[in-house]
């Protein structure tokens, strides 16, 4: 008989876990044999004392047997995805996801809500009237057959452990633990059926971590657990340092993204979309994949696929407005140029004013109207803040404004 006490106590005693240990953690909480105050004593400690690359990929494997391994071996094509550990007006997703598919790939893509003050992409989508993002896994893979593409959320059947722990990390403040996040983010991703994943690590102060170097290490972590699985792993470290693009919101990055896939995307986002999208590519090896991604766009495929998956979902791509009622122009106080932006706060802001008394507001978001380094006079507009209601803007406007250097 294991003793979950005994267990909490192994990284304390430098003791490392076996697999039946890891798996009888795992299977206690889920199935509601060990509490949610003893499962934090065990969180707290692998947040204090880490667990070794041997323990986090059992970790992983324990969290993927707790749900539904999807397999695709009747899809002509590389299936790949891609994942972001979130940023602000990170929508690159709903833009590199149909690309991929026009280019040749499948993409079958589980993705989260928001966390913390970065945007989630489920949100973002289930703005669109009708989207229906927790579809399950029987509709999930006919749409990635037929489509090619298909984006949705985590439900019971993908890593139902993973769903439980999270929210108790979220809980407890144990989210930034290596292993954790790692086992969290590579079993979903595993679950997919894919054979590659393309990570877009971000750094920055709009980003979980704050430099390259630690992205860098997470990145090497998430590569040699997917190879213990067989999934091709690349990742990127990108710069988080302002907002992605041009807005931050729901129906706004919707609206934005295909935009994108119009071929009107702001320079920033596009050169990120195009170095995953350089990357995923040399994974499903893709030759000149800068060129045949910048086709698929100017010759409508790309945009083609993206309005069936929102078809297919049950989404009316024809009814995304962003309406709002009211907005709050944030202009700058001095003339200069942007020395920095807190972009934290930015998305923190963001996340508060999309929503409005308890329910989402789509319209909500933020335009960026200027970047760093940008010069500005007394008086521009930096950023407009908008939505369906001007008390929630007023409450989150100090705050914005304090998030801009001018010098
Ligand atoms: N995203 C996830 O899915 N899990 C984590 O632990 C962190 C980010």
């Amino acid at each position: 008989m294991i003793d979950f006490l005994e267990l909490i106590k192994y990284k304390k005693n430098n003791k490392f876990y076996n697999s039946k240990e890891i798996n009888f953690i795992v299977q206690s909480y889920l199935n509601d044999h060990i509490d949610e105050q003893n499962m934090t004593l065990w969180l707290k400690e692998i947040y204090e004392y880490g667990m070794n690359i041997d323990e986090t990929v059992l970790y992983t494997e324990s969290i993927i047997n707790s749900g539904e391994k999807i397999e695709f071996d009747s899809l002509d094509g590389y299936v790949i995805d891609k994942h972001s550990t979130g940023g602000v007006g990170d929508k690159v997703s709903l833009i590199l996801g149909p690309i991929l598919v026009a280019c040749g790939c499948f993409v079958p893509m589980v993705v989260g809500r928001h966390l913390g003050h970065t945007g989630g992409t489920l949100d973002k989508l289930e703005s669109i009237p009708g989207y229906n993002g927790l579809i399950n896994l029987d509709k999930f893979k006919k749409i990635v057959k037929k489509v090619g593409i298909s984006i949705i959320g985590q439900t019971s059947e993908i890593c139902p452990a993973d769903r439980k722990i999270y929210s108790l990390r979220d809980k407890t403040n144990t989210i930034a633990s290596l292993p954790l996040i790692c086992g969290s983010i590579m079993s979903k991703k595993i679950s997919e059926g894919i054979h590659g994943l393309v990570l877009d690590i971000k750094y920055g102060n709009g980003a979980f971590l704050e430099t390259k170097k630690d992205g860098q290490r997470l990145g090497k972590l998430l590569s040699l657990i997917g190879k213990k699985f067989n999934v091709d792993v690349k990742y990127l470290g990108t710069n988080m340092n302002q907002p992605l693009g041009n807005f931050s919101g729901l129906n706004c990055e919707v609206i934005e993204s295909i935009d994108c896939l119009k071929g009107r995307g702001a320079d920033d986002l596009m050169d990120v979309v195009f170095e995953l999208g350089r990357v995923a590519c040399s994974l499903a090896k893709i030759d000149n994949s800068k060129q045949k991604m910048i086709d698929v766009i100017n010759n409508g495929k790309a945009y083609e696929i993206f309005e069936k998956m929102v078809y297919e979902h049950g989404g009316d791509i024809n009814r995304i407005h962003c309406n709002y009622t009211d907005c709050i122009d944030i202009k700058a106080n001095e003339s200069g140029s942007i020395e920095f932006i807190d972009t934290k706060k930015i998305g923190d802001a963001v996340n508060y004013i999309n929503k409005l008394k308890g329910t989402r507001d789509n319209s909500s978001g933020a335009e960026f109207l200027k970047k760093n380094n940008d010069k500005v006079s007394k008086g521009d507009v930096i950023l407009r803040l908008f939505s369906n209601d001007l008390n929630t803007l007023k409450l989150r406007e100090r705050l914005v404004r304090e998030s801009y250097i001018i010098k």
